[in-house]
């Protein structure tokens, strides 16, 4: 198959297409900068596999005409969330997820031949956050929460393709644990330095997914047409963050008693700072419902496995 990738130079899209191509499919790549994208995937077996398109995600264009002819889309586009929230960055937060999908649904709409299916990136910051409740698929957003704000924004234009009969999932992704970015790779250092430990109070819920695993469910929800609605991206045993934490310096074989305080990461994040101080606690049923299968159901293996 041929399948069209946004976001494909990120941490999830680059091992995405790395598995699409082993795989035998080609993958046409849209992104705003082919000349970076090229570099990502300069490796020979990309040669023959990957296109480029460049794009400018939030204006409709010539980009669109390149839709044509792909059998299915994958979307993973949009502004980072962990840098310091400004004014300016939360308006490209959302509109770089809210009117891109637009966009790339308007491209997906017009294509002749379109493709089959939208597999669309969403994230657990739908259900807001919680000390104590559990979220399923089937969970309401939160109300008043940017971040929730966003992910519905997002996943309401991601739909409208269903207007058009194409298929529609989401994946509302948890923390990624992967090598080469995310969070993860943030929390290393300190670890590594001896000064690791939890952050904030601790007791903040922490629902994490190995990158393989995440991968193989884009995969699935791209080849099985009996896929549709929402999926959580999350593995079936989200920790709090001191276990979190316990569990890295574990692996590290390093203490994991300096606790990170709120004011730090405040200062650091501004209002992002409740992506990590505040979590919640995300429950893969319907994901497991579809008969798909964990590789790695504990955080300590995914640990292992991502820092060896
Ligand atoms: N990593 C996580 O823990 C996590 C958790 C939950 C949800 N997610 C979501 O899953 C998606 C993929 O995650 P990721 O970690 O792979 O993201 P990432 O590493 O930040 O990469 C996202 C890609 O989106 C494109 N992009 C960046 N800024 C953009 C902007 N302002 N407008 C349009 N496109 C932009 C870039 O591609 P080009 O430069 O090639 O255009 C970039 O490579 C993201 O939407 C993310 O929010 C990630």
């Amino acid at each position: 198959m041929k399948i069209a990738v946004t976001g494909a130079t990120g941490l999830v899209g680059t091992r995405l297409v790395e598995r699409l191509i082993d795989e035998g499919h080609d993958v046409r790549v849209f992104t705003r900068s082919v000349e970076k994208a090229r570099r990502v995937f300069a490796a020979p077996k990309y040669k023959q596999s990957v296109e480029y398109v460049a794009y400018t995600p939030t204006e409709s264009g010539d980009w669109q005409k390149e839709m044509s002819g792909c059998d299915r889309a994958i979307n993973l586009a949009g502004e980072p969330i962990s840098e310091r929230w400004t004014a300016e960055r939360k308006q490209r937060i959302l509109n770089s997820r809210k009117l891109g999908t637009q966009k790339l649904v308007e491209a997906i709409v017009q294509a002749e031949p379109k493709p089959t299916a939208l597999i669309s990136g969403s994230a657990i910051g739908f259900y807001g956050t919680s000390e104590s409740a559990e979220f399923f698929e089937t969970s309401e957003p939160a109300e008043n929460d940017f971040l929730s704000q966003v992910c519905q924004a997002w996943e309401a234009e991601a739909n409208k393709a269903k207007d058009a009969g194409v298929r529609v999932a989401i994946i509302r992704t948890g923390i990624v644990l992967g090598d080469g970015g995310g969070a993860i790779a943030k929390m290393l250092t300190p670890f590594k330095l001896y000064a690791g430990g939890p952050i904030g109070s601790g007791r903040q819920w922490f629902s994490w997914i190995h990158i393989d695993d995440l991968v193989n469910l884009f995969i699935q929800a791209l080849l099985d047409t009996s896929m549709h609605g929402v999926y959580n991206g999350t593995a079936p045993n989200p920790l709090r963050m001191k276990e979190f934490c316990e569990t890295l310096g574990e692996v590290l074989d390093r203490p994991s008693w300096l606790p990170v305080p709120d004011f730090a990461i405040e200062a650091l994040l501004g209002d992002g700072a409740v992506v990590v101080l505040k979590g919640q606690k995300v429950l893969p049923e319907r994901t497991q419902a579809s008969g798909f299968s964990f590789e790695y159901d504990e955080a300590k293996e995914a640990i292992k496995q991502v820092v060896s």
